[in-house]
């Protein structure tokens, strides 16, 4: 199989998002196109989307069950994606990195694997404001199941992590702490590594919710020193349905399967089966083969962009972005934090962020508008909504103009 090297691969530096939009197709079929919702999900380089057509046209078997060299082929790619992954976290080992269909899914196979057999009723399962359903949802569905405390860390005034209010709820009873790396609904960062070492002080494991931070910033999951890491694949450029999920190996390797099937046993009888090591544990079934592949050659893409150039690129950005629209009279940037990256949250006085949305499209800038997926956050926030812009590598001033533009328009269209 030939990779495709990114167009931009020869200029490494400061990112150029001019070129880098002539690496997505998106923008060549969808002429003036302002994209600012890759929080939501990124676009795709043509890296991504030919190197998934050609894996298909040239190497695709199953993976891990053929004795024939296609499917050896396949087998190879597949697990050269992990080690791809691995290189993306810093993980110690390829074994520590298991496919999953997203961020969500990962930390649902955390939830059902290690926490259903871990947690026992009087334990806590310590989350904070800032989460999005996906962090949220899963820990309620198994605690109705178990009876363990969901307990919940506020924010501060500043939309940010309280982390003092944090570091109280924390007790001898808090066995995980599940939160994100970088809020969906604000941009807010939360001191992840500050986490980890309370967290272990209190002998918590650590789990983060990394699907904004994964496509803006550099990740060492060493460094955090963090115990689960989830990410998806769609949002750093990469296909949809794969994401993976980073494990520390001494709790994966304790961990009981959660899903059933093909390829996550050693031996089975009507009587009794047993079980890989990890990760095919917990890759039951034939994976999303093609996704994998996707997502490690949007890994690549990203690493030949420079992770820190991307994330040099996100906060002059960012900062632009947040000049720009705190200059403008009726519109009020949502609170993130000490630190916000590449999510600008905002209202426009006496208009729905929905309509917002609407007006903005018309001028082909395309924004998310509601609660995000977190809406407690959101409710917390008394807003009810947000318009959101979320940055992506393709993003230039332009963008941030024409959201500005924009945003001035609908202004002028609801005040008639
Ligand atoms: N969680 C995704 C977002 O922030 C879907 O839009």
């Amino acid at each position: 199989m030939t990779l495709l090297t990114p167009a931009h691969s020869a200029r490494r530096g400061p990112l150029d998002p001019r070129a880098i939009r002539r690496d997505f197709p998106i923008f060549e079929r969808n002429p003036g196109l302002v994209f600012l919702d890759s929080g939501a999900s990124a676009q795709k380089p043509a890296a991504v989307i030919d190197g998934v057509a050609e894996y298909y046209r040239s190497d695709y078997a199953n993976v891990h069950r053929g004795v024939y060299r296609l499917s050896a082929r396949s087998t190879e790619l597949y697990e050269q994606a992990r080690e791809k992954v691995r290189r993306f976290l810093n993980a110690r080992q390829a074994s520590e990195i298991v496919f999953v269909r997203g961020g969500t899914e990962g930390i649902n196979l955390v939830a059902n694997s290690w926490g259903a057999s871990m947690l026992r009723p009087g334990d806590e399962v310590l989350i904070s404001e800032l989460e999005h359903h996906s962090n949220i949802v899963p820990w309620q569905l198994l605690r109705d199941r178990i009876g363990f405390a969901l307990v919940v860390a506020p924010i501060n005034a500043t939309g940010g992590l309280d982390l003092a209010a944090f570091e109280a709820r924390l007790g001898p009873r808090t066995r995980l702490v599940a939160v994100t790396h970088h809020a969906n609904a604000t941009g807010a960062l939360l001191p992840v590594e500050t986490i980890a070492r309370l967290a272990h002080a209190r002998g918590a494991k650590l789990l983060i919710d990394g699907c904004q931070a994964a496509p803006r910033l550099p990740v060492d999951v060493q460094a955090i020193d963090c115990d689960f890491y989830v990410f998806s694949g769609h949002k750093t450029y990469g296909p949809t349905g794969i994401g993976a999920l980073y494990g520390r190996k001494e709790l994966l390797d304790a961990m009981p399967p959660w899903q059933g099937g093909g390829d996550m046993i050693l031996n089975v009888t009507f009587e009794k089966t047993t079980f890989q090591d990890p990760p095919s544990r917990f890759e039951a079934g034939t994976p999303d083969i093609s996704g994998a592949i996707g997502l490690g050659i949007a890994v690549d893409y990203m690493e030949a962009l420079g992770r820190e150039a991307i994330l040099a690129h996100e906060e002059a950005l960012t900062d632009y972005g947040v000049d720009r629209l705190s200059r403008m009279a009726g519109v009020r940037l949502v609170g993130a934090g000490q630190r916000r990256l590449g999510i600008l949250s905002f209202q426009v006085d006496g208009i729905h962020p929905h309509d917002v949305a609407t007006v903005l499209d018309q001028h082909k800038v395309a924004v998310r508008a509601g609660h995000h997926c977190a809406q407690p956050l959101i409710d917390k926030l008394g807003l009810g909504a947000t318009t959101r812009a979320s940055l992506g590598v393709y993003n230039d001033e332009s963008d941030i103009d024409a959201l500005a533009e924009a945003v001035a328009a609908a202004q002028k269209m609801f005040r008639r």
